[in-house]
């Protein structure tokens, strides 16, 4: 039916209402989020979803087996939600669940697939996230992620797909034929420097498995949350710095997943704004080809461990982004050899490098570039062969 559409043609950039606020939601917080997007500066910078979360619902379906909005938290209901947000300039998205319950124990799609999806449609939907808990042990997810597809696919609207079953079940080999436009490949993230670093390093060697049309997803962003949810598991050990925030996106960015934002942006510093609205880094996330990035391990081998690291990414236009990463507790120098990424002495060729946090131009360098990256930091770099 939608066959004229480049949905998932690029990671989706947007807000999400889970890592604060759980089940904490309503039509106001919405509202007030979808406006931020546009007097802050955020839908310019790209960011357009709008996406609520699980405990949206009442926890029956009603007579007629449809998902029905809790009047209490949304009394206008979720067509009137979609319809401001969508006045705005932006998109709306949702959240179901490919089980019998969602995670938080509200109805999931579980045999109501077909319904739910062109109940999405009538309220004017444009994503929806569907997670994987209370999934019926005599079935398999590979198979319920093609239902959704499929009732997606065919209900009457454009609905952007993304799968969330955290990274299991071999989901690497299926979901791309499944249809869905962007997959979690992780567990949950929490605000804290341990679940940066541990997302990151396990995703070092799937960056073969994200392209176009179907995005590897590592959650949601934490930056500028500051231990600020409501919700222990996410929220207990208690926020980052905004080193380490930066880290976090620039990490996410490069290797394409998409970004939606975990923060009360109603409440965001300075210093999360110039991380989230950061145009170098956004550009790379959003580079038409949509390329996984590579991982080159630094030299001296003796002390390498996967906490220190370089990502590379090639860019449409044939520049290279290259992200210096020091995940370890000291400061480290980190030497790229040219050589590492295909530009030998006798190509002739230099390297004009750009660093994507300082804006600024930094020369041309031949053979190598070392910079010497603090503890949890990061540097990332744009460079045009000159
Ligand atoms: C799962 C998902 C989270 C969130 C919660 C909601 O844990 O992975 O992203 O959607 O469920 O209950």
């Amino acid at each position: 039916m939608n066959n004229d559409t480049q949905l998932g043609l690029l990671p989706a950039l947007g807000w999400n209402s889970w890592n604060t606020f759980t089940w904490d939601i309503n039509e106001q917080l919405i509202r007030e989020i979808a406006d931020l997007f546009v007097s802050e500066g955020y839908l310019n910078a790209g960011y357009e979803y709008i996406v609520i979360d699980d405990c949206w619902s009442l926890k029956a379906r009603d007579e007629q087996g449809n998902l029905v909005a809790d009047p209490e938290k949304f009394p206008s209901g979720m067509k009137a939600l979609a319809d401001y947000i969508h006045s705005k300039g932006l998109k709306f998205g949702m959240y179901s669940c490919v089980g019998t319950h969602t995670c938080a124990g509200y109805p999931g799609s579980f045999e109501h697939e077909f319904q739910d999806a062109k109940k999405f449609a009538e309220w004017g939907v444009d994503y929806l996230k569907y997670d994987y808990c209370f999934k019926p042990r005599h079935i398999s997810g590979e198979l319920l992620y093609k239902r959704m597809s499929l009732a997606l696919k065919n209900c009457g609207r454009e609905i952007l797909f993304s799968a969330c079953n955290w990274g299991e079940d071999n989901v690497y080999h299926w979901i791309r034929e499944s249809g869905a436009h962007m997959y979690r490949s992780t567990g949950d993230i929490r605000d804290n420097w341990i679940s940066i670093k541990e997302l990151a390093i396990s995703q070092l060697d799937k960056e073969c498995y994200t392209g176009s049309f179907c995005h590897n997803d590592m959650d949601m962003l934490i930056v500028g949350m500051y231990g600020g949810s409501n919700n222990d598991y996410i929220g207990k050990i208690g926020g980052c710095s905004d080193l380490e925030y930066k880290t976090h996106f620039s990490i996410w960015s490069m290797m394409g997943s998409p970004l939606m934002i975990g923060s009360d942006i109603r409440k965001a510093t300075p210093a999360t704004k110039r991380i989230l609205l950061n145009k170098d880094i956004l550009a790379i996330n959003q580079d038409l080809e949509a390329r996984g990035a590579y991982r080159i391990k630094p030299e001296p081998q003796w002390f390498h461990d996967d906490e220190v690291f370089m990502l590379v990414k090639v860019l449409t236009n044939g520049d290279v982004t290259i992200g210096f990463f020091n995940l370890s507790d000291n400061q480290r120098e980190i030497s790229l050899q040219f050589w590492d990424i295909g530009l030998p002495y006798a190509s002739n060729f230099s390297l004009s490098l750009y660093d994507c946090w300082e804006h600024k131009e930094l020369g041309i360098f031949k053979e190598r570039f070392s910079p010497t990256v603090p503890a949890h930091d990061c540097v990332v770099i744009r460079a045009r062969l000159v």
